[in-house]
């Protein structure tokens, strides 16, 4: 079977489009049954409960119901029949938590008198094997297994430390979470001719390059990372907008400001013909060939003056701010008769900027700078090659 605990909403607002994505996707990857936290509660009920019916996940939570009705939210638990075994999932989360916007209309039991329920009601449908998809935390799950007979195994979730063995806890195998879905656990248990546990076993996989790909999650992710950056493109535009309404008074640019690069290439046309041929002049082209070109923790080191005077405001700008440009290294174009006139004064702090410790690990300036000076020295000794570089960046891109 594949299970999963629960507590896969991302945090922020306006990310609702993840948390659909990632629903289809396990649906996809055929998840047996997938528990629930108050993470999953933070766009509302409404939202939940239509996500479930449109992909048809089938979420578990035995310990939630409506406060008018009294009628559990999800199912709270199901039978699946795994070769000839049943097995009973339930799920379980905490009742000290808040459940977001629609906290009003939900009521939370206390977990240890649900999952005693839960136990015998799988039980009696014919389960001789129960596991527990847990959103109460480490030290609450491990408790309840202890408190509670008859679950054989738990997917401990909700903040919990990675580790890499699970281990028993009385008559409970527990498997702990990790974060982001990098990690995959896998949990065996032999059974007696009764079909019941007599041992079990855990252990946690890194899901690393040499797992591969599926083709339908592939073509999934694709379709998502259009769709999320046009509507991130359109929430900045109208943050803009809005801004821009706030502060009409405002009469034209500050004194100093970015000017962009056609500016400078109008006199410094051999400065702009090499800068041409650098990576820097593709910056911005990278992010759009990459579909983040709308994210605001990618935009502000592959253009110029992010959210400054004269800087980056909008996608708008792309044609003139877009890319690394001379004044992300020389400054301000305003400030051009007060730019220093003695060679190499561009030290390394001022590429640092952007290339810290997590974008470019084997950034050396020594090193880098020949290759952005304007008339670099032939036959330069190659850059230090990193393959993981490009992957490196777009995973940051995934990361919630
Ligand atoms: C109207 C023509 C013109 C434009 C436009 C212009 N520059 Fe210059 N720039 C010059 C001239 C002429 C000098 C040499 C000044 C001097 O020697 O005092 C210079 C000097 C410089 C220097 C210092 C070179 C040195 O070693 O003395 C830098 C760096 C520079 N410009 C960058 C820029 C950047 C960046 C821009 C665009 C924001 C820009 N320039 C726009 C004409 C221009
Ligand atoms: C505003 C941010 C920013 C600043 C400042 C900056 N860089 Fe970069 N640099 C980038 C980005 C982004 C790329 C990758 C461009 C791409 O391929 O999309 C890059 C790429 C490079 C590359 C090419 C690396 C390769 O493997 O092809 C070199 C070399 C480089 N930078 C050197 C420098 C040096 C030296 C400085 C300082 C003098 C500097 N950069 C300042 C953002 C910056
Ligand atoms: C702190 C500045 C910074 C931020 C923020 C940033 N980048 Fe970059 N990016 C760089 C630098 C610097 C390089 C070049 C690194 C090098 O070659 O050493 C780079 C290179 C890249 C490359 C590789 C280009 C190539 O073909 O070699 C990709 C792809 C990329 N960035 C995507 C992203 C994405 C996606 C985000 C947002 C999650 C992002 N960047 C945010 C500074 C940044
Ligand atoms: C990645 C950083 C970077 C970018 C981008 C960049 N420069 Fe430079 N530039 C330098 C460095 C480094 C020097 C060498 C002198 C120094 O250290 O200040 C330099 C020197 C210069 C000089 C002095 C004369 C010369 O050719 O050495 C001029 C003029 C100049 N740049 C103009 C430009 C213009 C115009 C652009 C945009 C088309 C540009 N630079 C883009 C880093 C950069």
């Amino acid at each position: 079977m594949l299970v999963d605990a629960g507590g896969f909403f991302p945090e922020q607002a306006d990310y609702e489009d993840a948390a659909w994505f990632l629903m289809d996707g396990m649906k996809l990857l055929g998840t047996d049954a997938v528990g629930m936290g108050e993470k999953e509660l933070r766009y509302g009920r409404s939202f939940l409960l239509a996500n479930l019916k449109r992909t048809q996940l089938p979420m578990v939570c035995a310990n939630i119901t409506d406060k008018t009705t009294k009628k559990p939210l999800v199912a709270p638990w199901l039978v699946k029949k795994v070769g000839a075994v049943k097995v009973g999932v339930f799920g379980l989360m905490s009742d000290k938590v808040d459940t977001g916007p629609s906290r009003d209309s939900l009521a939370v039991s206390e977990p240890t008198a649900a999952a005693t329920k839960a136990v015998a009601a799988l039980k009696k449908q014919g389960a001789t094997v129960i596991v527990l998809l847990s959103q109460l935390g480490k030290v609450e799950s491990e408790d309840l297994v202890t408190a509670v007979d008859g679950i054989d195994a738990v997917i401990v979730g909700r903040n919990v430390p990675l580790l890499q063995k699970g281990r028993m806890i009385k008559n409970t195998v527990a498997c702990y979470g990790g974060e982001q879905g990098q990690y995959l656990g896998r949990t065996l248990l032999t059974l007696s001719p009764a079909r019941k546990m007599v041992s079990g076993e855990n252990e946690t996989f890194i899901l690393g390059p040499e797992v591969g790909e599926k083709a339908e999650i592939l073509a999934l992710v694709k379709s998502f990372e259009d769709s999320f950056n046009d509507k991130l493109r359109k929430i900045e535009k109208e943050r803009v907008a809005k801004q821009a309404a706030g502060s009409s008074s405002e009469s034209g640019l500050e004194a100093d400001h970015f000017l962009g690069a056609e500016v400078c290439g109008r006199c410094h046309t051999s400065e702009m013909a090499q800068w041409k041929t650098t990576s820097h002049a593709r910056a911005w082209e990278t992010l759009v060939d990459n579909k983040v070109d709308a994210r605001p923790d990618c935009i502000p080191c592959h253009v110029v003056g992010y959210q400054q005077a004269g800087g980056w405001k909008t996608a708008d700008d792309a044609a003139k701010l877009g890319d690394v440009q001379c004044e992300n290294c020389h400054g301000m174009g305003t400030e051009h008769d007060s730019y220093p006139t003695q060679a190499r004064r561009i030290t390394a702090e001022t590429c640092m900027t952007c290339h810290n410790s997590t974008t470019s690990p084997s950034f050396d300036f020594a090193i880098y700078q020949p290759h952005v000076v304007h008339s670099p020295v032939a036959n330069l000794p190659p850059l230090p090659v990193n393959p993981n570089k490009k992957a490196k960046m777009l995973e940051m891109g995934k990361g919630q």
